[in-house]
């Protein structure tokens, strides 16, 4: 097989990568190793940035989105028996953001991109590595019904999550890694109860971190911090909404309505970043390339605005033959990578307990206070939470 861009992963990225370029009239292939049932039933991040809504709207898969999502002006926070709102276009010249589920974009997209204009994407395909990325005609090997196969490509875009191939193609020394764990887990449980608050509460709380959430006014998404090593089989439910309520405000846990779990799941928290995102003709893009804790909910909206970078890059190169923007794709994107890993860090390290250590909830609780009382602070947050502005290209 042969195409212009060969993508390695239909999630977000892959799949967002392949629509901008394909109403461009630039060929690709994806490749995924999993289904598209098992694609979409992984419940995923909610709040999307304005300047991936647009990008989606750009894609033509943004129209659900807009008669469907819900558009929120502020969250909450919670912390020492107070419950404060911050309010997004007070501090940002406007600017909001949008609730609506990964699980959501990623079925637009496929309908848009395979159901509707016939894009090529082979489902139950693993990519077994990328050779040749360092040449004019890198290839993607692949495994097809058991038969080893090729893929030659003008480019490679590795588009395969933390846990791909693509990264792990390029020799250990021409690659630097960046990583930091966190001494603890997400619990979330996902579930068809109305939302207990209009917009989204974070709690700082003695007990842990918890986080309301939603992904329409019917489905809620509720996470507490839990241990490391906990397991989904240690939480009934009922043990679920205890815990929750215990860690909100109570005129908030008292107005909570509760039901059966839709789903379950604990998530580590982990920062990543691989340095650099372009290895000759492979673009590493999403997350491939970076993985933030989720608190600030950055990285399915760091995959878009790297997909932003390499789709304008890409265009460039196809239609006016220009290689520039391709050269400065690593840079580009990771400038807001690091913005949004450090942002992503700070709001962690400010939400959660750690350990015992009352010095840490102490300072915790004084820059909460501070936070809520200064304009500064107020707008440092808001404009990281709403998204940093995409950079653009003469
Ligand atoms: N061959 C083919 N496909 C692969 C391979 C492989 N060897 N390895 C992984 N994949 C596929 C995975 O099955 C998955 O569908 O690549 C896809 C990667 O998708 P995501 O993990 O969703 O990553 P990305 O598209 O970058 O989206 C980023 O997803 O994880 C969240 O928080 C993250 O919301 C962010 C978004
Ligand atoms: C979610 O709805 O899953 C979500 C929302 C906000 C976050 C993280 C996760 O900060």
């Amino acid at each position: 097989m042969r195409t212009q861009v060969g993508i390695i992963g239909s999630g977000p990225s892959g799949l967002l990568l392949a629509r901008l370029l394909h109403l461009q009239g630039i060929d690709t292939v994806i490749l995924e190793s999993h289904s598209r049932d098992y694609v979409l039933g992984r419940i995923r991040a909610g709040v999307i940035e304005q300047g991936m809504a647009d990008l989606l709207r750009e894609a033509k898969a943004g129209e659900r989105m807009d008669k469907e999502g819900l558009i929120h002006e502020g969250i909450n926070i919670a912390f020492d028996d107070r419950l404060e709102r911050i309010d997004f276009p007070k501090h940002t010249d406007g600017k909001v953001v949008m609730v609506y589920g990964q699980t959501e974009i990623t079925y637009d997209l496929m309908k848009a991109h395979i159901d509707e204009a016939g894009g090529k994407v082979y489902y139950d395909t693993p990519v077994i590595g990328v050779e040749g990325y360092d040449t004019d005609s890198p290839k993607i090997i692949y495994e097809q019904n058991g038969q080893r196969q090729e893929l030659v490509c003008d480019f490679v875009a590795g588009c395969d999550g933390y846990h791909g191939v693509s990264r792990k193609s390029i020799p250990a020394d021409k690659i630097s890694l960046f990583e930091r764990t966190y001494p603890f887990g997400w619990l979330g449980i996902l579930s068809d109860v109305p939302p207990v608050n209009e917009e989204l509460i974070y709690a700082n709380h003695p007990r842990g971190f918890a986080l309301c959430s939603m992904r329409s006014h019917t489905r809620s998404r509720y996470y507490v911090q839990c241990e490391l090593d906990d397991k989904v089989e240690n939480w009934t439910d009922d043990a679920f909404w205890d815990e929750l309520r215990r860690r909100l405000p109570p005129r908030v846990a008292d107005s909570m309505k509760t039901g059966p779990r839709l789903e379950m799941s604990i998530a580590p928290l982990r920062s990543f970043v691989a340095e650099p995102m372009r290895f000759g003709r492979l673009f590493l893009a999403g997350d491939s390339a970076h993985i933030v804790p989720p608190t600030g909910a950055k990285g399915l909206n760091l995959a878009a605005s790297d997909i932003y970078y390499l789709s304008r890059a890409f265009i460039a190169y196809y239609k006016e033959k220009r290689t520039d923007l391709l050269d400065r794709y690593s840079e580009t994107a990771l400038r807001r990578v690091w913005k949004a890993i450090r942002f992503s860090w700070w709001y962690t390290s400010l939400m959660h307990k750690f350990d015992d250590d009352m010095m840490t909830s102490r300072l915790q609780i004084a820059e909460l206070d501070y936070l809520v009382n200064s304009d500064a602070a107020l707008t440092t947050l808001s404009e990281n939470y709403v998204g940093l502005p995409y950079e653009k290209f003469e």
